[in-house]
């Protein structure tokens, strides 16, 4: 079982983890979020600035909780891509830098292979061919995973992503950054079917509808117009924004949307698991309803722990586990790509 130190730094998080196989042996998180709040989003100058300040003690905290010398790690990972090119960076230089000075094999990992295994970190006996619902703030789409490493991409939103649209629903709401939490919180109280919402659909060329793609992009622009018109009511008429129904009625619509996809890829690939990865799947209402779906169908759903759903480094070392394993490792040559389909991760490793 190998040891792997791993850092993540591609957005708003300073990350660092020791894994050994799927079992976590220190996992240290520096938010940022605090920081970029008052601007309504991630700063990437300001971002990359916290991680250089951050990084450092994250690295040295990760190693003494893990109560771990030098020489039981085996490699050490970073992730590479995708992500903030200057956040990207501090953490690749960092992970370069121990793996030289400790003469450790160095790998860069695609952040979104380390939402998909984020679930290995909960469930040791989950193995590939599974279907992986991937909700990031960045990305949305049904992975069928085939192998470590071999993916296709079977659908995917063509515009917003599911957490995208959780941020930009909330800030229309003036409920604040990141929106995700907030509005999975406030719809805990409101009544999903309050508001009938667009469930964006892909018109397929020949007729009908695209079976797995999304588009979160219109119900976004649904609730400003619907938040727009109880708003001049309320200005006619008195009384409170109904924020906790609106709230409500956009994410049971986001996860009708997830579900009815994850289930339909699951089925018509004959997959019996469906893993979901990134910020989203910490969205009680997408639990709940996915889990139910699937129970019906005699399907099984894995969900990370709720601390491995956001950006860490657990997850990071996990995939990195994975690629070391099978013999692949990274140059040190290795640069930071703000895009890289997890579909072309093969120019990130040689045997
Ligand atoms: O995976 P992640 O930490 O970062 C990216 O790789 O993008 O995901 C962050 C996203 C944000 O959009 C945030 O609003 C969303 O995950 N998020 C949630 C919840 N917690 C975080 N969305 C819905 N419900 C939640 N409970
Ligand atoms: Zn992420």
């Amino acid at each position: 079982m190998s040891t792997v130190l791993a850092i993540e730094t591609s957005c708003d998080e300073t990350a660092v983890a020791i894994v050994e196989g799927r079992q976590v042996l220190s996992s240290v998180v520096a938010s940022q979020i605090e920081v970029h709040r008052r601007y309504g989003g991630v700063v990437p100058e300001i971002a990359s600035r916290e991680h250089v300040s951050a990084i450092g003690v994250a690295i040295a905290q990760a190693l003494t909780e893990a109560h771990l010398p030098w020489s039981a790690i085996d490699a050490v990972a970073t992730t590479c891509a995708p992500g903030l090119v200057g956040a990207l960076m501090v953490g690749i230089t960092a992970a370069k830098t121990l793996a030289m000075v400790h003469s450790k094999p160095f790998l860069g990992i695609h952040h979104l292979e380390g939402h998909i295994y984020a679930s290995y970190l909960s469930d040791a006996a989950v193995n590939p061919p599974f279907l992986c619902l991937l909700v990031s703030g960045g990305h949305t789409s049904f992975v069928h995973v085939r192998g470590a490493g071999d993916y296709v991409i079977l659908g995917k939103t063509r515009d917003d992503a599911a957490g995208e649209a959780f941020d930009k629903v909330a800030r229309l709401l003036d409920l604040g950054y990141p929106g995700g939490p907030v509005i999975d919180r406030l719809a805990q109280t409101g009544n999903p079917k309050a508001f009938a919402l667009p469930e964006g659909k892909i018109s397929l060329p020949e007729g009908g509808f695209h079976p797995y793609d999304a588009s979160f992009s219109g119900l976004k622009t649904a609730v400003l117009r619907l938040t727009e018109k109880l708003k001049t009511e309320k200005n006619e008429n008195g009384g409170e924004l109904p924020v906790a129904d609106i709230a409500a009625s956009f994410q049971s619509t986001v996860v009708r949307a997830l579900v009815k996809r994850a289930i339909a890829c699951a089925q018509d690939h004959s997959l019996s698991t469906i893993v979901v990865g990134g910020g989203v799947a910490a969205n009680s209402g997408l639990r709940r309803e996915l889990q139910a779906a699937a129970a019906n169908r005699h399907l099984k759903v894995l969900f990370p722990p709720l601390k491995y759903c956001t950006d860490n480094a657990a997850m990071i070392a996990c995939a990195a586990v994975e690629h070391f394993e099978k013999g692949e490792r990274s140059p040190l040559t290795l640069g930071g790509q703000s895009k890289l389909s997890i579909t072309d991760i093969a120019q990130l490793y040689h045997n």
